[in-house]
C-alpha cells in the first residue's frame, strides 16, 4: 500500500473538508481517526460485516475497503449527517419504534444501507428488504425488527 502523502477533499455530509492522507488511507479510517466521527464502526476490518458502510454518491459502500483517496470530490454520507438536524430520518425513527437494535454496533451500516435501499426501492417485499440486508451481519436481533421497521417506511412513503 502507498504511503505518500496527498491533499484531497472529502465532502463529507454536506461540507467540503480538505485534508493531508495516506494514499493508502481507507475511508473508515479518515472519517473516524482524522474526522472523529465514530458512527461508522469497524467490524471484521475485511469488508465482510457491513458495519463501516457509508453512501458514496448515494451508493452504499464499504468504508473499511475504500480508500479515502478514490472519494475525492465525490458526496460520501455517514450517519452522523443521515438525521435532519435534530428529526431522524424515516429509517432511523422506524428503527427506534420497531426496536430493531439491540447493542447498536450493526445499526449505522443497517441505516445506512436502508436508506439508499428504499430510495431506490420504495415499495420492497420483505424478502428484497432481506435480500438488501445480506451483507450487513447483526448478531443481536435476528433482523426481523430490523426488516419491520423497513417496511414500516415503505408502507408509510407509499400510503
Ligand atoms: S468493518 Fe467493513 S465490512 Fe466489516
Ligand atoms: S444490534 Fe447488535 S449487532 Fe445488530
Amino acid at each position: 500500500m502507498s504511503t505518500d502523502k496527498q491533499v484531497i477533499t472529502l465532502n463529507i455530509n454536506g461540507e467540503s473538508i480538505e485534508l493531508l492522507l495516506d494514499g493508502g488511507e481507507t475511508l473508515l479510517e479518515t472519517v473516524r481517526e482524522q474526522l472523529g466521527m465514530t458512527g461508522s464502526k469497524r467490524g471484521c476490518n475485511q469488508g465482510v460485516c457491513g458495519a463501516c458502510t457509508m453512501l458514496v454518491d448515494g451508493e452504499p459502500v464499504r468504508g473499511c475497503l475504500a480508500l479515502s483517496s478514490a472519494c475525492s470530490d465525490r458526496s460520501i454520507t455517514t450517519i452522523e449527517g443521515i438525521a435532519d438536524g435534530l428529526n431522524l430520518s424515516p429509517i432511523q425513527e422506524a428503527m427506534v419504534e420497531h426496536g430493531g437494535l439491540q447493542c447498536g454496533f450493526c445499526t449505522s451500516g443497517m441505516v445506512l444501507t436502508l436508506s439508499a435501499f428504499l430510495a431506490e426501492n420504495p415499495k420492497p417485499t420483505r424478502e428484497q428488504v432481506r435480500h438488501a440486508l445480506s451483507g450487513n451481519l447483526c448478531r443481536c436481533t435476528g433482523y426481523t425488527k430490523i426488516v419491520h421497521a423497513a417496511m414500516h417506511v415503505a408502507e408509510a412513503y407509499s400510503a
